[in-house]
């Protein structure tokens, strides 16, 4: 047994209303940490055999503010995975490892992969199944974009458009926080689908670059705007094909007055909604009976196996400008 330093960041307590630092805190204890499993397969609570990895990079997104309280009616079982933090233990999310041993079949020692780890130097992940092994170690792209654009923010941006939005060229499509991680590839994916894209966004930095370096047709700043219904009307004057919903909330009430006739939108996250008390009501939902229109939600956790379709798409266009 080697003896270690496992520096973990740990959730004090559940958190209501925006974050602080405090509800936060690094732990580092030298403790013996086992690299290597018992000879036996180890069958965790998930009946999977359990993974050793050492965690790269680790990515820090939005959906962790959720699991920072727990939300009625969610749990493991709606989510097909476990949910919320449990204070007093690591935090966990998206990042890139390296395998130090395994008793599962798929991974092996010195295999790289990207997926669900905590945010510590060592886990011992007990769910390997949301983990994916990263299969491109022969090319030029930083191992570290496997915590981001090729891995879970590629992947949901990718499947959330073309597998929800049913796009066609020349479709007007919409997406808030859209100089986002999500937002700004979902308006490079569909302007290479040949669609007229607008995004929102919250500074005049962020307008500035959607339409000089990532070739969205129009931008606005919503926080600039008094009435957003009357702001999506001055950019899709002849309606809304496809929205990407990265907002929720103010937002996503004035898209329904401006959707076209089965139009379709992406629900992909709230984030306005994340840090409120309570939930922003939306009235005019009816708007969806009226114009025929198709709200998918989705996780991209349901969507791993498009992983490597994924890949075959967007490496080539990031090679090509390494
Ligand atoms: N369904 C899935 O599987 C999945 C996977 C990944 C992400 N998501 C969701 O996708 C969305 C974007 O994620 P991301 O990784 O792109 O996040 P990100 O890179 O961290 O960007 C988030 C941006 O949202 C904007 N924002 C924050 N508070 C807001 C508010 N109150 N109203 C409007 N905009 C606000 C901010 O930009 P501004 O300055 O422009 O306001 C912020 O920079 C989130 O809702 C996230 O939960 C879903």
């Amino acid at each position: 047994m080697t003896l270690v330093r496992n520096k973990q960041v740990i959730l004090r307590n559940y958190v209501t209303t925006f974050p602080k630092d405090s509800d936060l805190y690094v732990t580092s204890t030298t403790a013996s940490v086992k690299f290597k499993l018992p000879a036996h397969t180890i069958i965790t609570t998930s009946k999977e055999p359990a993974v050793i990895v050492k965690n790269l990079y680790l990515s820090c997104d939005p959906y962790q503010r959720l699991f920072m309280e727990e939300i009625p009616g969610v749990d493991e079982s709606t989510y097909s995975q476990r949910v919320y933090y449990t204070p007093g233990s690591p935090i966990y999310g998206y990042g890139v490892a390296e395998v130090l041993d395994s008793h599962h079949p798929d991974f092996k020692a010195g295999d790289l992969v990207w997926g669900t780890t905590n945010w510590e130097q060592y886990s011992l992940i007990t769910t390997p199944k949301s983990l994916n092994k990263i299969q491109h170690t022969d090319t030029d792209v930083p191992l570290s974009y496997y915590a981001g654009i090729l891995g879970a923010t590629g992947l949901t941006a990718y499947v959330g458009f073309y597998e929800f939005c049913s796009p066609k060229k020349g479709e007007n499509v919409f997406v808030s926080a859209a100089a986002g991680a999500v937002g700004q590839l979902v308006g490079q994916i569909a302007k290479l689908m040949g669609c007229y894209v607008v995004g929102s966004a919250g500074t005049k930095q962020k307008i500035d670059l959607l339409k000089s370096k990532f070739g969205f047709d129009d931008a606005f700043n919503y926080k600039e705007e008094s009435d957003l219904d009357v702001a999506l009307k001055r950019y899709f004057p002849e309606g809304i094909d496809i929205y990407f919903d990265n907002v929720g909330g103010k937002m996503l009430d004035a898209v329904f007055l401006n959707m076209s006739v089965h139009g379709r939108i992406a629900g992909c996250g709230m984030i306005s909604q994340y840090n409120l008390d309570q939930p922003e009501g939306v009235t005019n939902l009816m708007h969806l009976v009226y114009k025929r229109i198709r709200f998918h939600g989705f996780t991209v956790r349901d969507h791993y196996h498009l992983h490597p379709k994924f890949l075959d798409f967007i490496l080539p266009y990031i090679q090509s400008l390494i």
